[in-house]
């Protein structure tokens, strides 16, 4: 029986932790700073905006005024989705679906309307760049009104992506405080080095498929609860446990179950992550705004409990749900938001994927049978 060859016998780095693979401009991550092209995160939410820091992720400076002004009349034209695609996407079931799982398969048929989708180039890609992190915030309000029979509302090309994307939601003109902090969340979430989706977007990239399928790629991975589904099951957790009085036991219960809490945790911060901060005072802000402090107050409780209990600090899926919620945004569309912002990042993670692109392809340490024979 022939021995595995030796590669096969190097340390496996579970879910590649420690692994550096690739170089990298966009984000960075050391101890508790993160910076978007050597920005600060907290300059960027103080001062940004999330049109602003999209240029600023693809072309590694911040635009003048006339590109920016250029840079958002493209956005702005870019947001209507073709009729013949709207029709189509009205076919599609939406009852007991999941909106990530719509936008996964919206995100996938759009290709089919654009006429460059297969272009590598990177003029083209730069063009779809545009029209794909133009159209996701009009695909996921789109959904939310197939789902509940409302009439559909036409973006206004003169307003920013936080806008368009809150009214077409809600139906009316929103509140110009509620916008800024949206758009905010928007810039919080844009980019985070070699995250789990912009890792997928990557892969799907390096073979040198299309921008589409990179992107459908990265859709999927989001989905998962370990990734941006965890600020949905964070909102959930916190209606499932009611009132404060629940709250620490509620805690202490699921953590001596074993259950992970969700919106704690980091693969990389150890020492918190700077994001959760600025969400952390953005939830006590909008729940006194909105008259229902309880649950900024539940969520501290929630936060000072895992600290002590398991040492771990929360993510920027903790705080953002209840910024959400209070936002009045249906919990299940906390995720796809995640994916109108992050749109960016990952398109920026292609860019610079196809600029000095090789194939990944790691090996697998076999642990299977060997040297066996069909009778
Ligand atoms: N609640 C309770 N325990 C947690 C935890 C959480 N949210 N996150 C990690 N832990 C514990 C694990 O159970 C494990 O404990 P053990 O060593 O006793 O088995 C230890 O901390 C290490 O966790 P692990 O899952 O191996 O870390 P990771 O680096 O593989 O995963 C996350 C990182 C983010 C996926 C993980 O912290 C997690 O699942 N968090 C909840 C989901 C979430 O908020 N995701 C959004 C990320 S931005």
């Amino acid at each position: 029986m022939a021995a595995p060859v030796e590669i096969y016998e190097g340390a496996v780095d579970k879910g590649l932790e420690g692994v550096v693979a690739c170089t990298t401009g966009i984000s960075s991550i050391v101890d508790a700073t993160l910076c978007f092209r050597g920005y600060t995160i907290e300059d960027l939410a103080a001062k940004s905006t999330f049109e602003e820091v999209t240029y600023l992720l693809w072309n590694d400076r911040l635009p003048t005024a006339d590109e920016l002004k250029a840079f958002r009349k493209e956005l702005g034209a870019n947001q209507t989705l073709a009729p013949e695609l709207v029709k189509q996407l009205q076919t599609l079931p939406t009852k007991g679906v999941h909106p990530m799982a719509w936008l996964r398969t919206a995100v996938s048929m759009l290709a089919l309307w654009d006429a460059d989708s297969q272009k590598l180039d990177p003029a083209s890609q730069k063009q779809i760049g545009t029209r794909l992190t133009a159209k996701m915030g009009s695909l996921v309000a789109l959904f939310d009104r197939i789902r509940n029979g409302k009439p559909l509302i036409a973006a206004n090309p003169e307003k920013s992506l936080a806008w368009n994307f809150l009214h077409m939601v809600f139906g009316k003109e929103p509140d110009a405080e509620i916008v800024r902090m949206f758009d905010v969340c928007l810039i919080l979430h844009a980019d985070h080095e070699l995250n789990c989706s912009a890792f997928s977007a990557r892969v799907t990239a390096s073979s040198l498929s299309d921008i589409y399928s990179a992107i459908t790629s990265a859709v999927g991975t989001l989905k998962g609860p370990l990734h941006g589904g965890a600020n949905e099951q964070v909102m959930l957790m916190l209606k499932r446990i009611g009132n404060m009085e629940q709250t620490v036991t509620f805690i202490k219960d699921a953590l001596a179950n074993k259950e992970k809490v969700m919106g704690f945790g980091h693969r990389v911060y150890k020492n918190g992550d700077p994001r959760a901060k600025i969400l952390r005072k953005m939830s006590e802000d909008i729940t006194k705004k909105i008259g229902e402090p309880h649950w900024y107050q539940m969520s501290a409780m929630i936060d000072d409990t895992v600290q002590k209990e398991k040492g771990l600090l929360p993510n920027v899926d903790f705080y953002s749900a209840t910024v959400y919620y209070s936002m009045g945004i249906p919990i299940d569309l906390y995720t796809p938001i995640f994916a109108v912002s992050r749109i960016s990042g990952w398109m920026a993670h292609i860019y610079e994927q196809a600029t000095n692109n090789r194939i990944y392809r790691p090996r697998g340490k076999w642990v299977g049978k060997e040297g066996l024979k069909h009778p």
